[in-house]
Protein backbone atom coordinates (compact mmCIF):
# COMPACT_ATOMS: atom_id res chain seq x y z
CA UNK A 1 0.00 0.00 0.00
CA UNK A 2 1.40 3.48 -1.31
CA UNK A 3 0.15 6.70 0.56
CA UNK A 4 -0.06 9.61 -1.97
CA UNK A 5 -1.13 13.36 -1.28
CA UNK A 6 -2.57 14.33 -4.15
CA UNK A 7 -4.63 17.98 -4.26
CA UNK A 8 -3.73 18.07 -0.29
CA UNK A 9 -5.91 14.79 0.47
CA UNK A 10 -3.87 11.86 1.67
CA UNK A 11 -4.79 8.37 -0.65
CA UNK A 12 -3.84 4.58 0.39
CA UNK A 13 -3.42 3.37 -3.12
CA UNK A 14 -2.79 -0.17 -3.56
CA UNK A 15 -1.19 -0.68 -7.12
CA UNK A 16 2.77 -1.90 -7.63
CA UNK A 17 5.41 0.26 -6.96
CA UNK A 18 6.44 0.47 -11.21
CA UNK A 19 2.64 1.52 -11.68
CA UNK A 20 2.78 4.67 -13.79
CA UNK A 21 1.44 7.60 -11.27
CA UNK A 22 -0.96 8.60 -14.60
CA UNK A 23 -2.32 5.37 -14.37
CA UNK A 24 -3.10 5.77 -10.71
CA UNK A 25 -4.70 9.01 -10.92
CA UNK A 26 -6.70 8.48 -13.60
CA UNK A 27 -7.88 4.80 -12.93
CA UNK A 28 -7.73 4.54 -9.43
CA UNK A 29 -8.34 8.07 -7.96
CA UNK A 30 -10.48 8.96 -10.80
CA UNK A 31 -9.29 12.35 -11.24
CA UNK A 32 -9.29 12.06 -15.20
CA UNK A 33 -7.87 15.72 -15.93
CA UNK A 34 -4.84 14.81 -16.30
CA UNK A 35 -4.91 13.08 -20.00
CA UNK A 36 -2.75 9.89 -21.74
CA UNK A 37 -0.56 11.32 -24.62
CA UNK A 38 2.21 9.35 -25.94
CA UNK A 39 2.51 7.53 -23.07
CA UNK A 40 6.53 8.12 -23.53
CA UNK A 41 7.71 11.95 -22.34
CA UNK A 42 6.85 13.16 -24.99
CA UNK A 43 3.74 15.49 -25.46
CA UNK A 44 3.22 16.61 -21.94
CA UNK A 45 -0.32 16.23 -21.83
CA UNK A 46 -0.12 14.10 -18.86
CA UNK A 47 1.94 16.95 -16.86
CA UNK A 48 1.37 17.22 -12.97
CA UNK A 49 3.33 18.65 -10.40
CA UNK A 50 5.27 16.54 -8.00
CA UNK A 51 6.29 19.10 -5.25
CA UNK A 52 5.74 22.04 -7.18
CA UNK A 53 8.17 20.63 -9.89
CA UNK A 54 6.18 20.17 -13.84
CA UNK A 55 6.54 15.85 -14.47
CA UNK A 56 5.48 13.84 -17.19
CA UNK A 57 3.08 11.30 -14.77
CA UNK A 58 3.17 9.10 -17.76
CA UNK A 59 6.64 7.66 -16.90
CA UNK A 60 6.81 8.53 -13.18
CA UNK A 61 6.71 5.40 -10.78
CA UNK A 62 4.31 5.34 -8.27
CA UNK A 63 7.33 4.89 -6.29
CA UNK A 64 8.88 8.58 -6.95
CA UNK A 65 6.06 9.80 -6.12
CA UNK A 66 5.13 8.51 -2.06
CA UNK A 67 5.74 11.04 0.38
CA UNK A 68 5.62 14.06 -2.32
CA UNK A 69 2.95 16.87 -2.39
CA UNK A 70 1.65 15.88 -5.97
CA UNK A 71 -1.27 18.67 -7.55
CA UNK A 72 -3.53 18.15 -10.56
CA UNK A 73 -4.93 20.12 -12.90
CA UNK A 74 -8.35 19.12 -10.40
CA UNK A 75 -5.73 21.05 -7.49
CA UNK A 76 -4.91 24.23 -9.12
CA UNK A 77 -7.86 25.72 -7.57
CA UNK A 78 -11.50 24.81 -6.52
CA UNK A 79 -13.39 27.18 -8.65
CA UNK A 80 -11.68 27.97 -11.45
CA UNK A 81 -10.29 30.89 -10.23
CA UNK A 82 -6.39 30.56 -10.73
CA UNK A 83 -5.42 33.14 -12.72
CA UNK A 84 -4.30 30.56 -15.49
CA UNK A 85 -7.75 29.54 -15.40
CA UNK A 86 -9.19 32.80 -15.74
CA UNK A 87 -7.01 33.88 -18.78
CA UNK A 88 -7.72 30.17 -20.51
CA UNK A 89 -11.50 30.96 -20.24
CA UNK A 90 -11.52 34.67 -21.01
CA UNK A 91 -8.80 33.90 -24.47
CA UNK A 92 -11.15 30.77 -25.33
CA UNK A 93 -7.45 28.71 -25.48
CA UNK A 94 -8.76 25.15 -26.08
CA UNK A 95 -9.64 23.81 -29.52
CA UNK A 96 -10.50 20.13 -28.59
CA UNK A 97 -9.20 20.29 -24.95
CA UNK A 98 -6.98 17.36 -24.90
CA UNK A 99 -3.88 19.04 -24.01
CA UNK A 100 -4.83 21.41 -21.82
CA UNK A 101 -4.28 20.70 -18.60
CA UNK A 102 -1.16 19.45 -19.37
CA UNK A 103 -0.24 23.20 -21.05
CA UNK A 104 -2.06 24.73 -17.68
CA UNK A 105 0.69 22.98 -15.53
CA UNK A 106 3.22 23.33 -16.98
CA UNK A 107 2.38 26.99 -17.68
CA UNK A 108 2.03 27.60 -13.69
CA UNK A 109 5.78 26.43 -13.53
CA UNK A 110 6.67 28.88 -15.88
CA UNK A 111 4.91 31.83 -14.00
CA UNK A 112 6.29 30.95 -10.82
CA UNK A 113 9.85 30.72 -12.32
CA UNK A 114 9.02 34.01 -14.50
CA UNK A 115 6.45 35.71 -13.09
CA UNK A 116 6.36 38.20 -15.97
CA UNK A 117 7.71 35.70 -19.35
CA UNK A 118 8.66 37.08 -22.79
CA UNK A 119 7.49 35.27 -25.47
CA UNK A 120 10.79 33.45 -25.94
CA UNK A 121 10.26 32.46 -22.18
CA UNK A 122 6.93 31.07 -23.16
CA UNK A 123 7.92 29.43 -26.11
CA UNK A 124 11.28 27.86 -24.09
CA UNK A 125 8.99 27.16 -20.96
CA UNK A 126 6.39 25.41 -22.84
CA UNK A 127 8.28 23.59 -25.36
CA UNK A 128 7.45 20.01 -24.24
CA UNK A 129 4.19 20.44 -24.60
CA UNK A 130 2.51 19.81 -27.96
CA UNK A 131 -0.92 20.92 -28.92
CA UNK A 132 -1.84 19.14 -32.23
CA UNK A 133 -4.89 21.43 -32.61
CA UNK A 134 -2.22 24.52 -33.00
CA UNK A 135 -3.33 26.60 -30.04
CA UNK A 136 0.10 27.99 -29.67
CA UNK A 137 -0.50 31.46 -30.10
CA UNK A 138 -3.45 31.57 -27.71
CA UNK A 139 -1.64 29.75 -24.83
CA UNK A 140 0.98 32.89 -25.30
CA UNK A 141 -1.57 35.19 -25.17
CA UNK A 142 -3.28 33.45 -22.01
CA UNK A 143 0.45 33.72 -20.14
CA UNK A 144 0.64 37.05 -20.45
CA UNK A 145 -2.60 37.60 -19.38
CA UNK A 146 -2.30 35.18 -16.56
CA UNK A 147 0.72 37.46 -15.39
CA UNK A 148 -0.74 40.41 -15.49
CA UNK A 149 -3.68 38.97 -12.94
CA UNK A 150 -1.15 37.35 -11.11
CA UNK A 151 0.60 40.59 -10.64
CA UNK A 152 -2.63 42.80 -10.28
CA UNK A 153 -3.47 39.83 -7.36
CA UNK A 154 -0.23 40.06 -5.72
CA UNK A 155 -0.41 44.30 -5.79
CA UNK A 156 -3.68 44.01 -4.17
CA UNK A 157 -2.81 41.30 -1.75
CA UNK A 158 0.34 43.91 -0.42
CA UNK A 159 -2.03 46.95 0.14
S1 LIG B 1 1.35 11.09 -22.11
FE1 LIG B 1 2.99 11.64 -20.83
S2 LIG B 1 4.22 12.93 -22.04
FE2 LIG B 1 2.70 12.19 -23.42
S1 LIG C 1 -6.40 21.77 -28.00
FE1 LIG C 1 -6.42 19.95 -29.17
S2 LIG C 1 -4.50 19.09 -28.80
FE2 LIG C 1 -4.35 21.02 -27.89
Amino acid sequence: MTTLTVNRKKHDVDADPSTPLLWVLRDLLHLTGTKFGCGMAQCGACTVHLDGEAVRSCVTPLSRAEGKEITTIEGLSSDNSHPLQVAWIEQDVPQCGYCQSGQIMSAAVLLREKPNPTDEDIDMGMSGNICRCGTYQRIRCAIHRAAELAGAGAKGGAK
